[in-house]
């Protein structure tokens, strides 16, 4: 296009894009067909997904043991060129003893998808062993029993990891009518072109969206137009891969910030709504860097972070896995996001004098009351209304719906 892009550079300069022309797609699947099988998992092909449309872009394919091990030990990968580049969780393939022998000596391998289609191609693999504890703490901090990403994707998994440079033979999509949220890192990108974005500020997220969410997003907006920018972008972007159970389910989250815009908790007009396709480790401070860095490759340049993101509480002791300021910490200072605005927030609460979503006064604590997650289904499933000017009453019938349908199994 004539119109030079004044975006944030993706990692690494270029935008990664694995998936195949088309033109090249039947060779490409007959050469595949003649080749030691992959098989993978639902979670594997979310990460599939992921990094061929460039999220973790300079990333090419699931990592070998070098970048494997840059990633666990530095959060970073480090460039030919010297430079460094964020990459805090490793994004790797695990195979069983049985399909390492299988491919034995072979250079290449075709991935096939949970259903057995086929859906790419790994090039050049290095074959190396997977030490879960180790993957573990260094990720997680913890190796306690119950991480709901470990006990779902790492313990059931082979104890081999095979890297190399991924092809996908076409775009990954899921047909479970959303993918026309799914866009991607490109496709935002030309859409904030399109718009004529000067400033575009993200903000992650994998529950329904509160009144306080919506301060934070609202009063960064106000900020940003104090700074001068003229047409600032919200990409208001929910993460769509592996949840834990009790989290609210990706189409009933999209249901209920439909219902946030429509209520006009948030401006529709300077709004994109999308879905981030990542899975969720629940690693506090270890994944936020990712959740950051992917949204640079997607065009991002300012980025919110608030109370304890990618946070839960500790699966065996009664407190939270991390400490709530840690994550908001550590991103201010991460290596390789340093050209990424952070814009930290303090925790907001339902302050019951002024009667609505708030920033926490320490001065006044006794005011405030903490509504969690367990709190909210809680109200749901009473049948309780949650206090006025917690959420869009829209919003929250989406949600009491969904836990009602909860109850009736
Ligand atoms: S996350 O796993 O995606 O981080 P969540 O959907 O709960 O979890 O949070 C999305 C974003 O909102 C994160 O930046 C988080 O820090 C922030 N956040 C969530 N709840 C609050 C709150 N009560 N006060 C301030 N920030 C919050």
């Amino acid at each position: 296009s004539a119109i030079k892009s004044s975006l944030i550079e993706p990692d690494g300069g270029v935008l990664v894009d694995l998936v195949v022309p088309e033109s090249e797609r039947g060779l490409r699947t007959t050469e595949a067909e003649s080749m030691p099988k992959v098989k993978l998992t639902k979670i594997d092909l979310e990460w599939v997904h992921v990094v061929s449309e460039g999220w973790a872009s300079p990333l090419r394919g699931f990592m070998r043991e070098n970048e494997y091990l840059q990633s666990l030990h530095f959060n970073c990968l480090r460039m030919k060129d010297g430079s460094i580049v964020n990459m805090s969780l490793p994004i790797v393939l695990a195979i069983d003893d049985e399909t390492k022998e299988r491919i034995g000596s072979t250079t290449n391998v075709a991935l096939l998808g949970p259903t057995g289609g086929l859906i790419g191609i790994l090039r050049s693999i290095e074959i190396y062993k997977h030490n879960k504890e180790e993957r573990i703490a260094r990720t997680w901090g913890t190796t306690a029993a119950g991480l709901p990403y470990v006990e779902e994707v790492i313990t059931p998994a082979g104890n081999w990891l095979v890297g190399g440079d991924l092809e996908v033979l076409k775009p990954i999509k899921y047909n479970d009518g959303l993918d026309h949220y799914r866009l991607s890192p490109q496709q935002l990108r030309k859409e904030f072109d399109n718009r004529q974005a000067d400033a575009i500020f993200a903000f992650q997220l994998r529950n329904p969206i509160h009144n306080g969410h919506a301060l934070l997003m609202n009063d960064t907006r106000r900020r940003l137009l104090e700074m001068g920018y003229k047409n600032p972008i919200l990409l208001l972007h929910p993460l769509g891969g592996f949840t834990k159970a009790d989290d609210v389910p990706l189409d009933v989250r999209m249901e209920q910030h439909s219902k946030v815009l429509e209520d006009g908790v948030l401006d529709p007009e300077t709004t994109i709504v999308s879905i981030f396709p990542s899975p969720m480790h629940y690693a506090g401070p270890t994944e936020v860097q990712w959740h950051a860095k992917a949204r640079i490759n997607a065009g991002a340049n300012f980025y919110i972070v608030g109370r304890d993101p990618a946070g839960m509480g500790h699966p065996t002791e009664k407190r939270d896995l991390y400490d709530p300021d840690h994550g908001k910490k550590v991103l201010s200072m991460a290596l390789g996001l340093e050209k990424l605005n952070i814009l930290p927030f303090r925790v907001a609460a339902y302050d019951t004098v002024e009667k609505k979503m708030a920033f926490f006064d320490p001065s006044r604590a006794k005011d405030f009351l903490f509504i969690s997650g367990t709190k909210m289904r809680t109200f749901a499933r009473s049948g309780e209304n949650p206090p006025d000017g917690f959420m869009c009453p829209g919003g929250w019938k989406v949600l009491v719906q969904y836990y009602e349908s909860l109850q009736a199994e």
